[in-house]
């Protein structure tokens, strides 16, 4: 069975890379990760991926005038990787409707909330401000609004007592390592 080839997009700490990592080593899992890029230098998912011997690559977005530029560049590389899923995982970087609608379809993101509630940054801190009784994460396909697009999972969360943002976010990211593989895996045996 051929594995489909997934590009993971990150910014920073990559422990959603890191449950993607850990997913495929098993041979058994229907997906294997062929590149990382990260828009970020130096970022602690880089090492992740180093470590697992996985292809990376900066793409710092400072380095270039304008999305367009950025998203070009980022194109050829993940032409380059024939990826045919591409996982964002932690990628703090809007992408324009032109590089979304290239990848309708083939490509997936993270969000710490349960959308379309809390779509956007600070979600812990809104959900606490709010008095919800219940947070969660969803993994989801791109449309070109922010945090939108078809749902592919959810996983839902107790808000307890006296939780900080911190401790949410905690509890919310136990569940996020559990459903992208999931998706992932979803996806792969559709
Ligand atoms: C995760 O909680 C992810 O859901 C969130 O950033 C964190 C990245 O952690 N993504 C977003 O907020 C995207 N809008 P990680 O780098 O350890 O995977």
């Amino acid at each position: 069975m051929a594995r489909l080839k997934l590009a993971v997009l990150i910014s920073g700490r990559g422990s959603n890379l890191q449950s993607l990592i850990d997913a495929c080593a098993d041979p058994e899992f229907p997906a294997e990760i062929v590149s990382v890029i990260s828009n970020v230098p130096d970022v602690q998912g880089l090492e992740r991926a180093a470590m697992a011997d996985i292809s990376a690559a900066v793409i710092d977005h400072r380095n270039f005038d304008g999305r367009e530029a950025f998203e070009a560049t980022l194109n050829a590389a993940l032409d380059d990787s024939a990826a045919d899923l591409v996982c964002l995982a932690g990628f703090m970087r809007l992408l324009t409707a032109e590089f979304v609608n290239r990848w309708r379809d083939r490509l997936i993101n993270i969000h710490p909330s349960l959308l379309p509630d809390y779509k956007g940054l600070h979600v812990h801190e809104r959900v606490i401000a709010a008095g919800e009784a219940f947070s969660g994460c969803t993994v989801h396909y791109v449309r070109p609004d922010m945090d939108s697009g078809p749902i592919i999972k959810q996983a839902k969360v107790p808000v307890e007592p006296g939780d900080t943002a911190d401790t949410l976010a905690a509890r919310v990211l136990a569940q996020e390592h559990i459903i992208y593989p999931e998706a992932v895996r979803q996806i792969a045996e559709a």
